[in-house]
């Protein structure tokens, strides 16, 4: 899929949220303006890279899909993609990235300092905008989020270049660092602003399997996408140290040479591109394979999950975006 082919997808499954993403997109670039023109000059930049704000639209469409939908749903799918924001700008610091959303990262148009400032400004307007909602679940919950999603990336810096780790330590991360979003994206849509809390459990597991998935496809395609065709730096993962599943499965598939020479990828001085050292050493597709095998089970449970709910546009929507997660090239 292309990316004017995989946009115009998207843009069709969100059908049912049309007007209410829109909502979200006027809440979003409202709270980001700012009259310091060194701020603004900032927040234009980062408007530019807009993504496919899956997670607001989870909030959107869980909320549809679970005839849950209030006033205030847009304002906390705005929430959840400020939040979002706030983590890519900082993240993209850790990573040492260099193009995000086909735009150059904060870290490199400016610097680092300023990329630690513009994400800390916006996880601030995420809170002082959940502060004005008439319930505190949004907050609440978020708040909670963002300490696991802080706990998931430093677990992760711990565990660099650790090729022992189990696959059940790498989706423990993966699942702290990214699903635990999607979770609060799909239970938040389908809960707030108080609401039934069965329900909400069982969409934020919806969302977990599925954030799992996105993760996962994500460090695949760090691995075997290009640059061009991505919107962002690839090969980062290698780059830093990160060993991610399919790195995991080929590394486990390798006799004791090609483990020498993957770690060696990883760890030699003077290596120009580590990505392509991987992949001379072993069989990184076929551990990509296993990988992209394990998605599908995350988005097959997740579809589960979904197959509960009485049948609409919305859960059909979301239905779509599913397997959209595991289709997506960038
Ligand atoms: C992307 O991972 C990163 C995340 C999902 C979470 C990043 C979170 C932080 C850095 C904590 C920041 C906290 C606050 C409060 C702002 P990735 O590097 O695997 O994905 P990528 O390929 O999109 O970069
Ligand atoms: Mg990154």
């Amino acid at each position: 899929m292309g990316v004017k082919g995989s946009k115009a997808v998207l843009a069709e499954l969100l059908l049912p949220v049309a007007p209410e993403m829109e909502r979200m997109r006027a809440i979003l670039s409202a709270q980001i303006l700012e009259s310091s023109p060194a701020v603004s000059d900032m927040t234009d930049h980062v408007a530019r890279f807009q993504g496919k704000q899956l997670r607001g639209a989870l909030v959107l469409l869980s909320g549809e899909a679970t005839g849950n939908t209030t006033d205030e749903h847009a304002a906390v799918a705005a929430i959840v993609e400020l939040i979002h924001l706030a983590t890519l700008v900082h993240d993209d610091i850790l990573d040492g990235a260099e193009v995000r959303r086909r735009v150059a990262c904060v870290n490199q148009r400016w610097d680092n300092q300023i990329a630690v400032l513009l994400g800390d400004f916006l996880y601030a307007r995420a809170f002082a905008l959940s502060t004005q909602l008439s319930s505190r679940l949004c907050s609440r919950l978020l708040a909670d989020t963002t300490r696991t999603l802080c706990v998931g990336e430093i677990e992760q810096s711990t565990r660099r270049f650790d090729f022992e780790m189990s696959q059940a330590d790498y989706e423990k991360i993966a699942s702290q660092k990214t699903a635990s979003l999607y979770a609060a994206a799909c239970e938040l849509g389908a809960r707030y602003p108080g609401g039934n809390q069965e329900l909400g459990a069982r969409m934020a597991e919806a969302g977990r399997c599925l954030g799992l998935a996105f993760q996962i496809v994500d460090d695949c395609l760090d691995l075997t996408a290009r640059e061009e065709e991505l919107g962002k730096t690839v090969g980062t993962d290698v780059e830093d140290g990160k060993v991610t599943l399919p790195v995991l499965h080929a590394y486990r598939a390798s006799g004791e040479t090609a483990r020498a020479a993957i770690r060696d990828a990883y760890t030699q001085p003077d290596v120009s591109d580590r990505r392509a050292a991987l992949f001379a050493v072993c069989d990184v597709s076929a551990g990509v394979a296993e990988a992209e095998a394990r998605a599908r089970a995350l988005v097959d449970a997740a579809l589960e999950i979904l197959a509960t709910l009485p049948p609409s546009d919305a859960s059909r929507s979301m239905e779509g975006l599913f397997q959209f997660v595991l289709s997506r090239n960038q």
